[in-house]
């Protein structure tokens, strides 16, 4: 869906911010790019919706190389949501999310039905806030307008940059599993720009790790942590990537061993298959049992997890390109 062959972008005082950058982000993905700041992933996404222009390569949106695509007409296809919000002040919070439809010719009652729409899927009552405006916002609720207003004219691509950064951790953490549920619905190509390794974690199907202008790892958040591809991106990873680990890898049925017999399941501790090792792992450190039982879809069990089988799992999540990690 979105495309990046052989980019590099110097500005005119000789910087190079992106130097040969090749990487491509599939339909329904979303991709964090995360890095210092600094290293280009900001130049990264406004080549995106032609804000800047690459010095040479291509960038193709949709199979069509945007070079030869009138800017208007490519950005009303791509949602933008960056850390500023860039909402109008003087302008209603229903008028902020109803202005790309507006802009695009709908009549005012169908933009205004469509942003109410928009509003209640990101959390926001349009009859309660609808006619506020956004100095009368807190901070998280002004950063779910602007997620609101990217996706009012239903762009098949968003880019997000640093979307969350102005906002407390508590309140950051919602924002992010807010999105991700809505995520789950919409299902837009996401490029989500980050300085925030955890974000980047948590957000990503997959991951691009920058180093200066350029990327050291793309590939799924656990493969990034289970085998960083250099000492850099080791080192931008922390040292306690294992336990950031613990939280992108599910279990799975290879990781369990049988269920003892007779299996005393009623009073056991039970997770669902699918669960993250870091959920699994701290119920079973509530429990005295040293086991937790996993179960599938329709609730039987399927096996217990151990210690080891936490361990295998690891091992597994780590072998480098296994796509069932994703
Ligand atoms: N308009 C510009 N003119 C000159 N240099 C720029 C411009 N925009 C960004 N840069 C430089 O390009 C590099 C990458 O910047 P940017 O893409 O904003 O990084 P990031 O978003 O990762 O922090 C930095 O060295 C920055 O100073
Ligand atoms: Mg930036």
């Amino acid at each position: 869906m979105i495309r990046f062959e052989h980019v590099t972008k110097r500005y005119d005082d000789g910087t190079t911010a992106v130097d040969d950058l090749s990487f491509e982000v599939a339909e329904g993905e979303l991709v964090t790019l995360v890095g210092p700041s600094g290293c280009g992933k900001t130049t990264t996404m406004m080549m995106v919706n032609r804000l800047v222009e690459p010095t040479s390569g291509r960038v193709l949106v949709d199979g069509r190389d945007i070079s030869g695509v009138d800017p208007v007409a490519l950005r009303r296809k791509i949602g933008y949501v960056i850390q500023q919000v860039g909402l109008f002040p003087h302008r209603t919070v229903l008028d902020n999310t109803a202005t790309v439809p507006a802009l695009l010719g709908w009549k005012k009652a169908a933009a205004r039905a469509r942003a109410a729409e928009l509003l209640d899927l990101v959390g926001l009552d349009p009859a309660v806030y609808g006619s506020r405006y956004p100095a009368q916002l807190s901070g998280g609720q002004r950063q779910r307008v602007g997620v609101a207003r990217a996706l009012a004219a239903d762009p098949p691509v968003l880019l997000m940059d640093e979307p969350f950064g102005a906002v407390d951790p508590v309140v950051r953490e919602r924002l992010q599993n807010e999105f991700l549920a809505l995520q789950a619905t919409v299902r837009k190509t996401v490029l989500l720009v980050t300085h925030d390794i955890e974000e980047a974690v948590r957000m990503g199907d997959r991951m691009a790790v920058y180093g200066q202008g350029r990327i050291e790892q793309f590939d799924t958040p656990a493969t990034v942590l289970g085998s960083p591809a250099t000492p850099y991106v080791a080192d931008f990873v922390g040292s306690d990537r294992g336990l950031k680990r613990l939280a992108v890898t599910p279990v799975t049925e290879a990781d369990l061993d049988p269920a003892p017999r007779p299996a005393g399941d009623q009073g056991d501790a039970h997770v669902p298959l699918g669960t993250s090792l870091k959920d699994a792992l701290a119920v079973l450190l509530q429990h005295d049992t040293g086991r937790l039982t996993v179960t599938g879809d329709d609730g039987r069990p399927l096996g217990v997890l151990t210690p080891a089988g936490v361990h295998r799992a690891l091992r597994r999540a780590s072998a480098p390109a296994d796509p069932s990690s994703r």
